[in-house]
């Protein structure tokens, strides 16, 4: 996985990797937040305006009938098999493009230009496309990598806050993968900054974390398993919350998962409790506190029916210290249910 350019200029990055591609193949897939807030400083002006495709922002959008929106878009403009579609946007704009990438005509090229703080250390890297189908979340899918991953952290300058807080979650989340070194570093970040200069190397470490594991682990045979850290918790906790109707950001949710399964840390795998308290302090000072979303015994069910277990029994991944990782780590109910109260 080693596609990916750090940049400070995006729009020149871009240009040079699309400079011997003619501006007829080039399509460039947004939604209205990144078409209004990216686009313009990408200079995109040698693509025609008709291989713009736009789709609306937000989760709900990352659908089938949106998929069929852009292969429609991509044919009715005469996309050829080497056409390339540039994805600038959020997790929701590279899963879509790079799942309506790899289908049209059996797969074409595709490069991730992400413009949330979430994509750019999670969602755009690694090769895992897909989009929502039947109420269930990524539940269609492929692996498929990216041509190229442009990062430019100018693009933050324009993203909520709270979608940087929910970014930023994962990046904890690669630090406790990572180890105590660049845990330390993560926990004494100055958000604000997240559009400077200074912390794109932090988002470069972040994305190394996760380059390593996936590039080692490709299809998720093993250890890809690590990056689930906070997930089987973090997933639950979203997936009745979004039942509910009830407004939940993904980085919050992770941020829950990873004060629960940290504890499961603690009590099964001897992490130290000093790690765990700290971070869970540091969580409850950058993250709103958690109202529960259901009973724990329906949180419960849902992780016994993830779609990573492979056996019966709800299957973490849990650490041994920061940067020791214990994946296929089966719990029991009366355990789970005790680090559930933790949160
Ligand atoms: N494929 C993977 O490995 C992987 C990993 C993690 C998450 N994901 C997926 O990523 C998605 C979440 O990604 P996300 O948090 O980026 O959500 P998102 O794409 O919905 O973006 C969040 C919001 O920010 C807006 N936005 C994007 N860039 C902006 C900018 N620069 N300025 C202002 N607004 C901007 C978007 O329009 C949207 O409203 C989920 O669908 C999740 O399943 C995929």
């Amino acid at each position: 996985m080693n596609h990916i350019v750090f940049t400070r200029d995006a729009n020149a990055t871009l240009r040079s990797k699309l400079e011997h591609i003619p501006a007829s193949d080039i399509f460039v897939l947004v939604d209205n937040n990144s078409r209004n807030y990216c686009m313009e400083h990408l200079n995109m002006g040698y693509v025609p305006g008709e291989h713009v495709i736009t789709i609306a922002e937000g989760e709900h959008n990352k659908c089938l009938d949106n998929v069929a929106l852009i292969w429609h878009q991509l044919s009715s403009c005469g996309a050829r098999r080497n056409a390339v579609l540039v994805n600038i946007g959020g997790g929701v704009i590279t899963d879509i493009g790079g799942f309506a990438a790899a289908c049209f005509k059996r797969g074409i090229r595709f490069l991730n230009v992400p413009t949330t703080l979430l994509a750019q250390v999670d969602a755009s890297l690694g090769g895992k496309t897909g989009i929502n189908f039947d109420g269930l979340k990524n539940d269609i899918g492929t692996f498929s990598l990216p041509e190229w991953v442009i990062i430019d952290n100018h693009f933050l300058e324009t993203l909520p806050p709270r979608q940087i807080l929910s970014g930023f979650a994962e990046m904890l989340k690669h630090a406790l993968l990572s180890g105590e070194k660049h845990l330390a570093e993560i926990m004494a970040t100055d958000l604000s900054q997240v559009a400077q200069e200074d912390f794109l190397p932090l988002i470069q470490e972040s994305v190394a974390v996760k380059s390593a594991i996936v590039t080692e682990d490709p299809n998720e045979k093993g250890l890809r398993k690590a990056l689930n850290l906070g997930h089987t918790v973090g997933h639950a906790i979203e997936s009745i919350a979004i039942k509910k109707g009830l407004e939940i950001y993904h980085g919050d949710a992770v941020t829950y998962g990873l004060i629960a399964e940290l504890y499961l840390s603690v009590k099964k795998m001897g992490f130290d409790p000093k790690y765990y308290e700290t971070v869970k302090a540091f969580i409850r000072e950058k993250y709103p506190v958690y109202h529960p979303v259901g009973e724990p015994d329906g949180l419960y069910e849902l992780m016994l029916y993830d779609k990573k277990n492979e056996h019966e029994g709800a299957n973490f991944t849990l650490l041994s210290r920061p940067g020791e990782v214990e994946i296929n780590q089966y719990c029991r109910r009366e355990e789970i249910l005790e680090a559930l109260e933790q949160i």
